[in-house]
């Protein structure tokens, strides 16, 4: 007789996981699988580039300001460049809109895909110069009309994203993807240049055990905050350490340690802008994606970030992204203090 058994291997690639991801979605053309595999090439060619900063000319500032009125990074250009061109061949993109440009970039027709990709090239440019960790974050929507790249193909609600991810350059490169269903993390290994399945199914824990917050925005948060931040730190006691403050001032690798470890990240609006900092197209809902996907939630305070109607490309938000009841927790305090 003879024996079939099943193996399941060791070491599955990014592609080889997007490729059996496709199977479970009969009428698939690939292009999701070729896009995100780009999505991949991308992430190698930037950090190759961050992984020699300060070794070729490409620490510091351009000299030129965004659309946002920031600085833009030597890196923030590299990683535009990288992304662009990247997705432009892909076959399978039709528009972009990014952190870095003041527009939508239009596929070509004859190089146009059916999808819509939205991001932020590299996010936590402030901490470039001192080697902390730094991202690409990026969501993915279907295009609406397959003839023209409409203005509402990227001012929908997050909601509507098919697959979302992000790839943090730091002690190793690692990509997080989610397709809505799981969530699942890379590691590139740097000899094989290959990303690798590390972390099948992510589920962010329940209890928040992590606060990042810039405290020192303190004087213009709106009301609710403080109580917030108290009533987080007040579950320490005398005995025991159940929650401790980690921020590091890279939205993205915040995010990824409180993934892990559980922990909720907020940055509310700010009376000196009346607004949250962090973009709504390209920061928020591709982690407030990934977040719902791994059992925690994202909220404005008043309501889920993914329902949110976007008016602009460059549209920010306040983010309370977590633990559910931690999120939760958060948009009760924002109707207590109103
Ligand atoms: P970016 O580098 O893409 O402009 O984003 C920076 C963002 C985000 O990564 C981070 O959480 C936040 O800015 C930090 O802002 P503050 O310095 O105001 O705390
Ligand atoms: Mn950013
Ligand atoms: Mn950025």
């Amino acid at each position: 007789m003879v024996h079939c058994v099943m193996t399941t291997p060791s070491r599955v690639t990014l592609t080889q996981h997007i490729l059996r991801k496709q199977t479970e979605h009969p009428g698939a053309t690939g292009q999701l699988s070729s896009l995100l595999t780009q999505i991949g090439v991308a992430g190698k060619l930037i950090q190759a580039q961050v992984r020699r900063a300060g070794l070729i000319e490409i620490w510091g500032a351009t000299g030129d300001t965004n659309v946002q009125g920031e600085t833009v990074q030597k890196l923030d250009r590299i990683a535009q460049d990288a992304l662009v061109d990247v997705l432009k061949y892909s076959g399978a993109v039709a528009g972009m809109a990014s952190e870095e440009e003041h527009d939508s970039i239009e596929v070509p027709p004859a190089l146009a895909g059916d999808y819509i990709v939205v991001f932020d090239p590299l996010d936590g440019s402030s901490n470039i110069d001192a080697n902390v960790s730094i991202g690409t974050i990026f969501g993915i929507f279907k295009r609406k009309d397959p003839h023209e790249v409409l203005r509402t193909d990227f001012l929908r609600p997050g909601r509507e994203m098919i697959a979302a991810g992000y790839i943090i350059y730091s002690s190793s490169t690692v990509v997080v993807y989610t397709d809505g269903t799981s969530v699942d993390g890379f590691t590139l290994d740097p000899a094989a240049g290959e990303y690798f399945l590390s972390r099948p199914n992510i589920r962010m824990p329940d209890k928040t055990k992590v606060l990042s917050v810039n405290e020192c925005n303190e004087p213009y948060w709106p009301k609710w905050v403080k109580p917030y931040v108290e009533t987080i730190k007040g579950r320490n006691d005398h005995d025991k350490r159940r929650v401790s403050s980690r921020h590091i001032g890279s939205l993205v690798s915040d995010f990824h340690r409180n993934l892990l470890y559980g922990g909720v990240f907020l940055y509310p609006a700010d009376s000196r802008t009346n607004k949250g900092k962090l973009r709504l197209l390209y920061e928020c809902n591709p982690l407030a994606f990934i977040a719902q996907a791994a059992g925690g939630y994202a909220s404005n305070g008043l309501g889920p970030i993914l329902d949110l109607q976007p008016t602009a490309l460059h549209d920010r938000a306040t983010l309370i992204i977590g633990p559910k009841a931690d999120v939760e927790l958060a948009e009760r305090m924002v109707k207590e203090y109103a």
